[in-house]
């Protein structure tokens, strides 16, 4: 079927199940928990570069990027080819023979992340990448307990949702054990009542308060995100990590990066996003964008935490030549195509852009933050109130308008913007232009 696009385009996609067919069957067939973010969903059916279409062949601009996973735009030509070659030469042998693709993503990102990260796990998610790392860490150092931050999101399995520090994502009530949460680094919403003008860093002594009061005193792991995702953009003051990492260092602790969607040059400046605080962890999780949406994960970390651990270990699927090769397509383009750059350039555009959305709605923008193009806006009134229904109205308004964002935190009251690494400044034009007219309408009518 031809379907016809505002811009006037033709754009062909298939013959799909309508919209309102396919929203009941789901309804019936998949387990209740797994919600979407709209009150009416369009039904997806194709991407290309960083658009989107529905089954009517609507063209919709995708500055959520599947989560932020979608890191050099949907079904990228270069990338997509060199999935389909490997699907058609080699698709699965399990990490117990010996294929190139797994250990040549290895090799890249040996010489991709810092310092001395050079050992790679390569898994089918970002949340068994955390389990894995943590188990690592755990037995590397003899010692068990964990360290999370408050507002952080891990993943979905039971120690990963344990050591997410955000009610919406703990399903269990039943936790596991050994995990302590240190107050998290969010300078809006000060936990020591701060301001970046009184900064003490609070929040980073706060890790050796805690150690010293919810631990034996000998923590294996501290675990963070660089920038909370799901948290919302939450981004810790500069010296946060160099303090926290030597708070940790004292008391004999390891260090885990989450990357898991700041990774693989979102941030802008750094291919990881712990570099822009100068930190070198002592593993490093990542999966999402490595592969542009193929299932993958991996943790990477530095010998001297993983060479003495040689008892055996599998992974079916994780390291499988299809998703291992996409990931080192994914690598190559970023890199051919300065993607990088382009994050830092359309991410400095993008922030001036909704610093200037601030300034025009002050009583409903509260904070601006995040790096390159990884980027939150939070809606509170001038007392700092979450407003809430009003994100949920403007995320779904943008989307009648033809822009998909995302939106998360604590609160569910911060609108993220995480696109691919490929937007323009004429995308970023578009999507402010919708999302100032949502405000706008907001405005006017509250959130009803
Ligand atoms: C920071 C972070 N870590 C881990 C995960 C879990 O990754 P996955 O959904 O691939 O299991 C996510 C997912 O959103 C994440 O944002």
């Amino acid at each position: 079927m031809i379907a016809y696009l505002p811009s006037g385009k033709e754009e062909e996609v298939s013959s799909p199940m309508n919209r309102e067919e396919l929203k009941k069957k789901r309804e019936k067939y998949i387990v209740p928990g797994v919600k979407q973010m709209y009150a009416e969903p369009p039904h997806f059916v194709k991407g290309k570069g960083q658009y989107l279409y529905d089954e009517t062949g609507r063209e919709y601009l995708d500055m959520f990027a599947g989560i932020v996973t979608v890191s050099v735009g949907h079904c990228h030509p270069k990338v997509t080819q060199r999935t389909v070659e490997q699907v058609q030469t080699l698709q699965h042998t399990s990490t117990i023979f010996m294929t190139q693709p797994m250990v040549e993503l290895a090799e890249k990102l040996a010489e991709i992340t810092p310092g001395d990260l050079s050992k790679t796990f390569v898994t089918n998610s970002g949340t068994e990448a955390n389990e894995a790392a943590i188990r690592f860490a755990r037995l590397a150092t003899g010692r068990n307990e964990v360290i999370a931050l408050e507002h952080s999101y891990h993943g979905e399995s039971h120690l990963a949702s344990t050591i997410t520090g955000n009610h919406n994502w703990r399903p269990d009530t039943m936790p596991a054990a050994g995990v302590a949460y240190a107050a998290n680094a969010y300078c809006y919403r000060c936990p020591f009542k701060k301001t970046p003008d009184n900064c003490s860093l609070e929040c980073a002594k706060d890790v050796e308060r805690v150690i010293q009061t919810q631990t034996s005193g000998k923590p294996a792991v501290m675990i963070a995100e660089p920038i909370q995702g799901v948290g919302g953009a939450i981004t810790p003051p500069d010296d946060y990590f160099k303090e926290v990492k030597s708070i940790l260092e004292k008391y004999g602790a390891l260090f885990i990066a989450d990357e898991v969607q700041t990774g693989v040059g979102r941030t802008g400046k750094h291919w990881f996003g712990i570099s822009n605080w100068g930190v070198v962890p002592d593993l490093m999780t990542m999966a999402k964008g490595l592969a542009n949406g193929l299932p993958i994960g991996a943790v990477v970390a530095s010998p001297k935490v993983v060479d003495g651990l040689v008892k055996q270990q599998i992974n079916t699927f994780g390291g499988n030549p299809v998703s291992t090769a996409t990931a080192c397509a994914v690598l190559e383009t970023i890199e051919e195509e300065k993607l990088m750059e382009n994050a830092r350039v359309v991410g400095d555009y993008l922030m001036d852009g909704l610093r200037d959305l601030q300034k025009q709605f002050p009583d409903m923008v509260g904070d601006v933050r995040g790096k390159g193009l990884m980027v939150g806006m939070e809606l509170a009134d001038k007392n700092k109130t979450p407003l809430t229904q009003e994100t949920a109205r403007i995320v779904e308004m943008a989307k009648d308008d033809g822009v998909v964002i995302g939106k998360g935190g604590l609160y569910g009251n911060t609108i993220r913007i995480k696109p691919p690494l490929t937007i323009t400044k004429e995308n970023v034009d578009t999507m402010l232009k919708v999302v100032r007219k949502a405000m706008e309408a907001t405005v006017k009518v509250g959130a009803k």
